[in-house]
């Protein structure tokens, strides 16, 4: 294990961000410069992150360095964006490439390796025809006003299923999300695509990252209705459902709102369902009527400031009219009840500047994007008051805690991302919500990805288990599979892949059974 990797003085990484800042907020490369960055633009290092992947592999046995617990058994599953061209058709966000799957399997030591295109229905369709067909995040192929009109009002059957942002498992089904209505269900070894939609989410807009019941399993999530009169709609899945059929949803709340907020997750409490309102808002009609790729229609009023909406798990009763000053966020961290409040954690940033942050072509300039604060939110009931406070200094995107243990309960620890001297993520960080201590890995010229806690079975401590996290080695070329001790960020192991991996969102550890 090469001990100089880890760090657990984020100061390091602070002190080398000003030089580094400057250079990368020189001019940005044109388009057609080559692959490789030039020296004196460093964040363009990561560029080959944003950069198509076609290869699709099964590898029995990757090269592996240092040594794996041998409690560790089962599949990292991930999906992302790999895909960034269609014929003469170019994504313009990161969020818009057509969605892999990768699948690390961990047994006796040893670690397996797949990927394969995601074929949904997005996908196959642009396969056949050569260019894009369904409209994405922020790339959309000219359809006609018709179309365009069809599409929202008419529900899912003409919306996107290029889910490329999170998985998860529903009773015995793996399904990949993205924030249609539309999941796609797979096989976890294989990854093909199974043929029948899992369910349906009862609205055009929905999240990738719902919550699960802990009773019974179901899967709990958030829709937009849009229409003449628009709504949002808390909906609960069940576990299990007829084979080869989609599950029924159940509808828990609907809330009517005029300009839906764009909401990319939400948070879970053993009493509540937390909806935070960024005032990043869209007027359906407008949105239907656009010829604008869909997130070009939201529009940043922080005169709405952030809006706080409590809906009881049970009754499906809301608790709305909690303000506090404009902020956006993609994701909730943790919620939880303590004595009369509710507490609801968040990556947020002071506006929503960092969704340009992520057009592709900012992106492979090696423009720097904008860094997330971990904010506590406290929610009074009774007075429907917010105040909120700063937990720690170091930055944090791509949060992760220890869920089946901590999720709607009191918490310590969660890991995440951090914004390094590229202006990119490149740390893997963990925050001690009780005191802000930090401990940071790092390795330069390498951009880690979203770090997925695996608790060790048997442990007692919050953080005893190891943090999984694909990072991407920008000098070699290739992607590795990097396997931390939770605790302290140390290194156990690395699995070296033969090719890149395009940067990705989310994933989840699925233990053998
Ligand atoms: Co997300």
């Amino acid at each position: 294990m090469p001990p100089s990797t880890a760090s657990t003085t984020p100061s390091q990484a602070n002190r080398l961000t000003s030089p580094a800042n400057a250079a990368a907020g020189s001019a940005p490369a044109p388009a057609s410069a080559p692959t490789r960055a030039p020296a004196t633009v460093p964040g363009a290092a990561a560029r080959l992150g944003f950069c198509t992947l076609e290869q699709q592999l099964s590898a029995e046995e990757l090269e592996l360095r240092g040594a794996l617990p041998k409690w560790l058994s089962g599949s990292l599953l991930r999906t992302g964006p790999a895909k960034f061209e269609l014929g003469e058709q170019h994504m313009r966000h990161w969020f818009d490439g057509l969605a892999m799957l990768h699948r690390f399997s961990i047994s006796d030591g040893e670690v397996s390796y797949g990927n394969r295109f995601l074929e949904s229905r997005s996908y196959r369709a642009s396969r056949e025809q050569g260019e894009m067909i369904y409209g994405e995040f922020a790339t959309d192929p000219c359809r006609s006003l018709f179309k365009r009109v069809q599409t929202l009002f008419s529900g899912g059957g003409v919306l996107t299923d290029n889910a490329n942002v999170n998985v998860t498992k529903l009773g015995e089904r793996f399904i990949a999300m993205t924030e249609t209505p539309l999941p796609v269900q797979f096989d976890p070894r294989t990854l093909k695509a199974a043929g029948v939609r899992p369910y349906e989410a009862p609205g055009q807009l929905s999240t990738a990252h719902p919550h699960a019941d802990r009773t019974s399993g179901a899967m709990l999530n958030y829709a937009a209705k849009l229409g003449s009169r628009s709504s949002y709609r808390f909906f609960e899945v069940p576990a299990h459902s007829p084979a080869g059929r989609p599950a029924a949803t159940r509808v828990i709340s609907s809330l009517p709102v005029r300009e839906p907020a764009y909401m990319h997750s939400f948070g879970l409490t053993e009493r509540w369902l937390v909806l935070a309102e960024f005032p990043l808002v869209v007027n359906p009609l407008a949105l239907a009527l656009s010829r604008r790729p869909y997130i070009e229609n939201y529009r940043w009023k922080p005169d709405l400031e952030t809006r706080f909406t409590l809906v009881d798990r049970a009754t499906g009763q809301a608790l709305q009219g909690f303000r506090t000053d404009a902020c956006f966020a993609f994701h909730h961290v943790n919620a939880y009840e303590h004595a009369d409040e509710v507490i609801v954690d968040i990556c947020t940033y002071p506006d929503a500047g960092i969704v340009e942050d992520l057009y592709l072509e900012r992106l492979r300039a090696g423009k720097p994007i904008s860094s997330a604060t971990l904010t506590r939110f406290r929610l009074r009931p009774a007075e429907r008051s917010v105040t909120r406070e700063r937990l720690a200094d170091s930055d944090i995107e791509l949060p992760r805690i220890n869920y089946r243990r901590c999720n709607e309960r009191p918490y310590r620890y969660v890991w995440g991302n951090g914004v390094g001297p590229s202006g990119w993520l490149e740390r893997i960080v963990k925050i001690d919500t009780h005191d802000g201590a930090t401990a940071t890995w790092s390795q330069p010229g390498s951009y880690p990805g979203e770090p997925v806690f695996v608790a060790r079975p048997e442990a007692e401590r919050e953080d005893d288990g190891v943090l999984l996290s694909v990072v991407l080695d920008a000098a070699a070329g290739a992607s590795m599979l990097l396997v931390l001790d939770a605790a302290d960020l140390s290194e156990l192991a690395r699995a070296q892949v033969p090719h890149h991996i395009p940067f990705s969102f989310h994933g989840q550890f699925m233990r053998t059974a």
